[in-house]
């Protein structure tokens, strides 16, 4: 392809960090790199702990072992978003009960939540969609008036704020992602965001097997232990310079993603009515991060049509999520199809547009341009 769907973003000191992560010795996890990187993000979740993670799904698997969910209980949350999402409720044996989402954000909609609480309800796992915000005083009274814990899965949300407040920042517990197709990467990697005081010790136990090994590092006890149920997930040091070389240009990354989103609504918005498409809506109290672009189509076929129409003139346009309800470990929970007819509408209709760091304002120009060329063919046709 020409113009590729998405490039791994390089901003230009990966490899010396990692050279100096080699140096140093300490290739294991939380050393000096992963220590530098927790401070970064602790900057952006002020007052908030925060913890590298292997990735975002192991970050939703600490969430849920944190707030205890298990067998018996239920947990809402969007069915257009990544598998990832519901495996952590469905890992501990809970059931993943899906929401629809908003007609204009894609976000879960917090007008149909309270219907779905029931005694077993424990916890909300809310998205944002493409980084951008979902309603999150309306989600935390929601959970505040039931006794639910609120996670917030910002995988795409680094950098995005909400009323002012980061992604991941705002419900009890926050995860996030460096897999190599998000704004800031280091080819697998997440971070979990603890943003109550009563949950930092448990989770560096989760994080560290089980143990209290961080207490012992720490000089606190003098042997460490088994003290709880845990698992492997903090990342090796090297993937924490990767990721700090990363993170220290996550304002220069994001502003131009951003200028790449603007630049593509700025265009595309004011022909929506024309070309009977609909671009993406910004919330007043949503600032996001230009994780992603997309443009809803009239139909699915129109949608299958101009990514064809697309990769025929070498630029890479994609799909996105196909609900997790309509799947066969959906059908296992009790759902199926017409259960939620927006995620249904939109999953089909849904088309993403490249966008990376590295991408030029001429490649940015082309995919408009054949876009726009791409749609007009589909009208003339008889
Ligand atoms: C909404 C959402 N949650 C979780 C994940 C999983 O992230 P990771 O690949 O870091 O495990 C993704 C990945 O794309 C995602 O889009």
């Amino acid at each position: 392809m020409r113009i590729p769907f998405s490039r791994p973003c390089r901003t230009g000191r990966e490899l010396e960090y990692i050279e100096e992560c080699l140096a140093s010795s300490v290739i294991a996890g939380d050393g000096a790199f992963t220590k530098r990187c927790k401070e970064i993000l602790e900057r952006i979740y002020a007052g908030s702990k925060v913890l590298l993670t292997t990735s975002c799904t192991h970050a939703l698997e600490m969430c849920s072992l944190l707030l205890d969910i298990g067998p018996g209980d239920e947990v809402l949350l969007p069915s257009f978003t990544f598998v990832s999402t519901a495996n952590a409720v469905a890992l501990r044996g809970a059931r993943p009960v899906f929401v629809d989402v908003r007609e204009d954000t894609l976000n879960i909609d917090e007008s149909l939540c309270e219907a779905r609480v029931t005694e077993r309800t424990k916890a909300i796992f809310v998205v944002h969609y493409g980084g951008v915000g979902a309603q999150m005083e309306a989600m935390r009274k929601i959970a505040d008036g039931h006794g639910l814990k609120l996670v917030e899965d910002a995988a795409q949300g680094l950098g995005a704020t909400w009323g002012g407040r980061p992604l991941g920042g705002i419900g009890d517990l926050g995860a996030l992602s460096f897999h190599e197709s998000k704004n800031i990467v280091c080819g697998e990697g997440g971070a979990l965001i603890i943003n109550r005081a009563d949950l930092v010790d448990r989770a560096t136990i989760i994080r560290e097997k089980g143990t209290n090994r961080t207490r012992f590092l720490q000089g606190l006890v003098d042997k460490y232990t088994w003290t709880d149920i845990g698992s492997s997930y903090l990342p090796s040091d090297i993937l924490a310079a990767y990721l700090c070389a990363q993170l220290e240009s996550l304002d220069a990354v994001n502003r131009r993603r951003r200028a790449i989103f603007d630049y593509y609504l700025g265009r595309l918005s004011p022909l929506e009515q024309e070309l009977r498409i609909r671009t993406p809506r910004i919330p007043a109290q949503a600032s996001p991060n230009g994780h992603l672009f997309y443009v809803l189509l009239e139909s699915e076929e129109e949608r299958n049509r101009v990514i064809a129409g697309m990769r025929a003139a070498g630029i890479m346009c994609v799909f996105h999520y196909v609900p997790l309800h309509l799947s066969p470990m959906g059908a296992r929970f009790g759902f199926g199809p017409g259960d939620l007819p927006v995620t249904e509408s939109i999953a089909a209709r849904l088309v993403r547009l490249p966008l990376f760091y590295q991408m030029t304002d001429e490649e940015a120009e082309e995919v408009v341009d054949t876009l726009l060329s791409v749609l007009g063919e589909g009208r003339t046709r008889p």
